[in-house]
């Protein structure tokens, strides 16, 4: 059945806001506990249940509306003014520039059959209108704020012209806190039907993002010693995001290696950080989607000579990054006979980053080295289970035992069966939490 016979419009019924915040922690429900007085989790899978809502006085945010929700498969529902706007431009700009210069409410009918709850994805659309959302758009989002929270939300807009403007940034003000507000995206109202290919790759990007920032990824939340929340997020592989206090920060973001991520749904980090030089680690086009002016980008020696900016750190090297960040370039390096050429020493960084007290240690590619015994009072601990290119369960498991911390993440670990992680720390004290890094 085409999609757009899935209109819901209340047409016929008689009357009646995030900075960028992927996988915002209070989308994460299911499961709150304290570990050792440092860790609060909470983890969700999503199914990713799509539907597209949206306003059109002229019907090209109608046709891209209809276009996105044919390709992301998802439910389609019409916004309607309870007193329709004037058929005529001009009578149509004179009533629509006063409530948009002054955002006021628009009254809009109820969308009939519409159940927010349902779903995990919501693209909204509006026309651009006096540089912002279309009032009826406005008043919907800000109607339905409480219910947006938790879910991924995305503005698509047409516009005649003017491009962006302020839509994207009313948009996410619109929806406030609490929910995922990806990347917003303009559309020239006057070639939209010449833009269906264009829409649908919007779609498949922001289901993507969805999938990869939202719907799969797991997110556990620590405080800090002045009681701060640092939101740890699982990417996949050996990629990570950290946002603390406002801040962003990217560990060895890789858009490629499978499953693609697209970092361009992301907010621009203000660190990134790589550990070194391979694949799985290091990609020139993710740190160009993340990276903004202030962005800093520390990295290998290798690694920054590569890339011909940021800040080379290497092995015992120490430095304050933003809002007093530390940040220590530890070991990271193979040992067992025949394994060395992949990871050499000296080569590549494990990072510590200590967040307002909460210490965090990202190992990099590493073995069970003596050096770990070094690393003191480690809150969070990631570190990497797939031989040869870095350890064993038991290798995990042995270093662990070395370092002590009290939360542990394995990651980087394929097809590594890591569950043994966990089993062979039973009684050990340690938290293994095993997070979704395929
Ligand atoms: C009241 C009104 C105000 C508009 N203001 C702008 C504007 O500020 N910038 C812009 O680029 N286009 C503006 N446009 C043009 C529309 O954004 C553009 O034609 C859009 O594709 C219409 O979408 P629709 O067919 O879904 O209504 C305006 C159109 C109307 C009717």
């Amino acid at each position: 059945m085409n999609r757009r016979e899935f209109v819901k419009s209340s047409m016929a019924l008689a009357g009646t806001a995030a900075v960028f915040n992927l996988c915002s922690a209070e989308g994460f429900a299911a499961e709150s506990k304290n570990t050792s007085g440092t860790a609060k989790e909470g983890t969700k899978k999503m199914s990713n249940k799509c539907m597209v809502v949206f306003f059109s006085w002229s019907g090209n945010t109608r046709f891209a509306a209809e276009t996105i929700a044919e390709k992301a498969d998802a439910d389609l529902f019409e916004i309607t003014a309870a007193k329709p706007y004037p058929s005529d431009f001009q009578k149509c700009c004179d009533e629509a520039g006063p409530e948009c210069r002054g955002k006021k409410d628009r009254p809009i009918n109820p969308i009939d059959g519409l159940d927010l709850a349902k779903y995990d994805v919501v693209f909204v659309g509006s026309p651009n209108w006096w540089g912002t959302l279309a009032p009826p758009v406005r008043t919907w989002v800000l109607q339905n704020r409480a219910a947006l929270k938790g879910k991924t939300v995305c503005l698509f807009q047409t516009h005649g012209g003017g491009g962006m403007q302020s839509l994207g940034r009313d948009f996410a003000e619109a929806v406030g806190d609490g929910a995922t507000v990806l990347a917003p995206k303009a559309f020239s109202g006057r070639s939209i039907k010449n833009s269906v290919k264009e829409l649908e790759s919007f779609a498949a990007s922001v289901l993507a993002a969805a999938g990869r920032s939202a719907g799969n990824c797991q997110t556990d939340v620590f405080k800090t010693s002045s009681g701060k929340e640092v939101v740890l997020t699982a990417i996949k592989h050996a990629s990570m995001r950290i946002q603390y206090d406002g801040l962003e920060i990217q560990v060895d973001p890789v858009a490629e290696y499978a499953p693609a991520t697209d970092y361009s749904a992301f907010p621009k980090a203000d660190v990134i950080l790589v550990t070194h030089e391979h694949f799985d680690h290091f990609d020139r086009d993710a740190i160009a989607a993340l990276r903004k002016d202030a962005t800093e980008v520390i990295a290998n020696p290798a690694v920054q000579k590569m890339l011909g900016f940021g800040v080379a750190m290497t092995n015992g090297d120490s430095r304050a990054t933003v809002k007093g960040i530390k940040l220590d370039a530890v070991p990271a390096y193979n040992t067992t006979p025949g394994h060395t050429q992949f990871h050499p020493k000296g080569r590549d960084n494990g990072y510590v980053l200590t967040i307002d007290g909460l210490r965090i240690y990202i190992a990099g590619d590493t073995e069970d080295i003596p050096e770990m015994a070094n690393l003191k009072d480690i809150d969070v601990a990631f570190l990497p289970c797939n031989q040869p290119y870095t350890m064993t369960p038991e290798q995990v498991a042995e270093a662990a035992r070395t370092i002590k911390p009290k939360v542990l993440f394995p990651y980087h670990y394929s097809q590594t069966p890591v569950k043994r992680v966990a089993e062979l720390l039973a009684g050990s004290g340690i938290d293994v939490r095993i997070r979704n890094y395929q």
